[in-house]
């Protein structure tokens, strides 16, 4: 058998995970689902979820990937010889289908930015005008598609050039762009006349708005934004040499990935605040409320520009993530080349994202349980199959492989000196698989 391809470097690793977790999760939902659910006592919620939680699953995807060096369906094969577990690895690949359908959509949405903010386009209009351009924008039957087929070339072009050409060399560029563009950002939004009213609707906590379903939310929103509970991450991590620090990799992810969420409410908040909008905007709030905000600085389109680039970068980072679990897949399953897995995946992509795209507009009357395709995709992928993936896998690693195997892949077989490893394997055994099943038997009513 030939040998696992690997990343090549250290930076290497920490950019491409970085990248898969950092995205639209963080700069365009964790700012609306925080300005909506009690700005501060969200982010408490979430910040506990992503210790207990986050952290500890983390590292158990870790030590699947690492370990079984395969894609999320056979790695469990590997682990867990003539037992049921792979079916783990095939609702990773199913979540990854879903998540893409839609992702895809914003990403395409992005790319429209983007490029009305090169043209100077986004600039001398009302915020009346900003809400009816995006809503006739995102309600139309073809330019949305248009963007989302131009996400997804570029997409191709980084996927078929494989693991260490393609994907690493993009994050280990992207990423510290991303960083930089963010810190320029936070230094222009902090500078603003309202910028402490931002701040503190940002960071004061209103537990009056604490719901069960709050809590699921947070934690749906923990899973999401560190790419949790679907197979990511084992598929990355088994592109890990066997120098990996293992726990100290998922604690920097862990943290960047959090303080990227955090900055980008530091940076939008005073922004909303300075020029008198409405912070609890929902899903609008990246795509009209902001425009409207860098409309009203000077050298607006450079603003805009960067922004949207920035959150291009980021969705790029992700997409090509998750692409990764289904193409690994193909290409041992199938027995089919990279080039191929990679275009079967685009193609499968770009007919559910047109249907995703299609469910805003004048597919709006189809409904599944009651919401749009678009957000049934979202709502069953985030909430309900990444915590139960996360779920599952914790049990695996907790209750079904040895500890001695969890112990020899998180040490890095005794070279480390660990201290951390009783607690995290406590956590990965006991605290999230009764957590997860707290939050979600008190989130739906059951309790
Ligand atoms: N973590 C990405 C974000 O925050 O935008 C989205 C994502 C990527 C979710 C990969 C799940 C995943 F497996």
């Amino acid at each position: 058998m030939s040998e696992r391809v690997k990343f090549a470097t250290k930076l290497g690793v920490i950019a491409t995970t970085v990248g898969s977790a950092v995205g639209l999760g963080n700069i365009w939902r964790f700012p609306y689902e925080a300005g909506m659910n009690g700005g501060g006592a969200f982010l408490l919620i979430y910040i506990l979820c992503v210790l207990i939680l986050g952290i500890p699953v983390m590292c158990a995807e870790f030590v699947i990937g690492r370990r079984s060096k395969s894609d999320t369906v056979d790695a469990f094969r590997k682990l867990a010889p003539g037992s049921r577990w792979h079916y783990i690895g095939y609702i990773g690949v199913l979540a990854s289908v879903l998540i893409l359908g839609y992702y895809m959509v914003i990403s395409g949405w992005t790319l429209e930015y983007l490029f009305r903010a090169l043209c100077n386009d986004l600039t001398g209009k009302t915020a009346a005008e900003f809400k009816a351009e995006q809503n006739a924008f995102i309600q139309s039957d073809f330019r949305p598609l248009l963007w989302i087929f131009l996400f997804l070339i570029i997409n191709y072009l980084i996927l078929a050039k494989g693991v260490q050409k393609g994907i690493e060399k993009m994050s280990n560029i992207l990423m510290p762009l991303l960083f930089v563009i963010l810190i320029v950002f936070c230094i222009r939004s902090l500078t603003l006349p309202k910028a402490g009213e931002g701040l503190s609707f940002f960071f004061h906590p209103d537990f009056s708005k604490i719901t069960p379903q709050v809590i699921v939310r947070a934690m749906g929103q923990a899973f999401f934004s560190l790419s949790l509970g679907m197979g990511v991450l084992i598929t990355y991590s088994s592109y890990f040499s066997t120098k990996t620090h293992l726990i100290k990799t998922a604690g920097t992810v862990a943290l960047l990935d959090t303080t990227v969420s955090v900055l980008s409410g530091v940076i939008i908040f005073p922004a909303v605040f300075s020029y008198g909008l409405d912070p609890v905007a929902g899903p609008d709030l990246v795509f009209v409320t902001l425009p409207n905000v860098f409309n009203q600085m000077p050298v607006s389109a450079l603003w805009s520009s960067l922004f949207f680039l920035l959150l291009t970068v980021a969705a790029l980072t992700s997409t090509v993530s998750l692409f990764e679990v289904a193409i690994a897949f193909f290409i041992n399953h199938m027995h089919v080349s990279r080039k191929k897995a990679t275009w079967t995946m685009i193609l499968i992509i770009a007919i559910l994202s047109t249907i995703c795209s299609l469910s805003i507009g004048a597919w709006e009357h189809i409904r599944l349980f009651g919401k749009t395709i678009f957000d049934a995709c979202d709502y069953f992928s985030a909430i309900i199959l990444l915590p139960l993936g996360g779920l599952l896998i914790s049990i695996f690693i907790g209750w079904v492989l040895k500890r001695n195997i969890s112990r020899e892949e998180l040490t890095n077989r005794d070279k480390l000196h660990e201290p951390l490893f009783n607690a995290i394997f406590f956590s990965i055994k006991y605290i999230a698989p009764v957590i997860i099943i707290f939050i979600f038997l008190s989130g739906f009513g059951i309790i």
